[in-house]
């Protein structure tokens, strides 16, 4: 069967990885974390100082951006590609709340879009991926022959993310996850390049109500009828 390109775009937190995962090994495809790339490239200034108390020194991140390499390699313990700075894995610091309360100021830099939108055109050159992001079904893959669109509520959202954060250990309250849930809601929507729209075609998907299961055979039903179309 023909391979297609399938973009799920969304809020933060609305289980677009989980869904994309999934889809991904069931059909052979290759998942794409475009958020991973988004936080790694906030992890790098953070490390390097550019983000502190003082704020953010857009500049020297610009000026940086040639030293950053992201990559993604499989794990066959995880079931899925890890991303790397630099050759380091950094999959587990780029999932903090530190790093999620600057990404979404990190993805305004119209520089940081450029290098990662070709990195990831390149990445589903050949079709048969699964990318999920902010801006894959508007920016990077307009023509992707399926195109989803997840939501889900700010609530619904913060308590899936204060029990993965809980789970790994982190001590944290859950109004600060609501917050920052909501904030970068708010700055995805609003920045001025690429800001998180739902494609004219892209079906919307509220799983507020849903178990993974129900969503994972809902979603499959519209991979397979694309597939047909194709
Ligand atoms: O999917 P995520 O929560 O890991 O994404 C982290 C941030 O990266 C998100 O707040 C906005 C930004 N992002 C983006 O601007 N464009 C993408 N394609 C993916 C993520």
């Amino acid at each position: 069967m023909k391979k297609i390109t399938i973009a799920i775009d969304g809020f933060s937190s609305t289980g677009k990885s989980t869904v994309a995962k999934q889809l991904a090994k069931h059909l052979g495809y290759v998942y794409v974390d475009t958020g991973a790339m988004y936080r790694a490239v906030t992890y790098y200034a953070m490390q390097k100082g550019f983000i502190n108390k003082a704020g953010f020194d857009t500049e020297a991140l610009i000026n940086d951006l040639p030293k950053i390499t992201i990559s993604f390699k499989f794990s066959e313990s995880k079931g899925f590609a890890e991303v790397y700075l630099n050759n380091e894995n950094v999959e587990k610091q780029i999932r903090t709340l530190q790093v999620s309360s600057f990404v979404s100021q990190v993805a305004a830099v119209s520089q940081v879009r450029k290098k990662l939108v070709e990195q990831q055109q390149n990445m589903g050159k050949d079709k048969g991926v699964v990318m999920d992001g902010r801006d894959i079904g508007t920016v990077v893959f307009p023509d992707a022959e399926l195109k989803l669109f997840m939501t889900a509520s700010a609530e619904t959202r913060a308590q899936r993310r204060y029990d993965e954060l809980i789970e790994r250990g982190d001590k944290i309250e859950y109004v600060e996850v609501l917050k920052n849930v909501q904030d970068r809601d708010y700055i995805d929507s609003n920045r001025k390049d690429s800001p998180l729209v739902k494609a004219d075609e892209a079906i919307e998907f509220d799983n507020s109500n849903m178990t993974l299961t129900e969503q994972f055979d809902e979603i499959l039903k519209l991979v397979e009828r694309t597939m047909k179309r194709f």
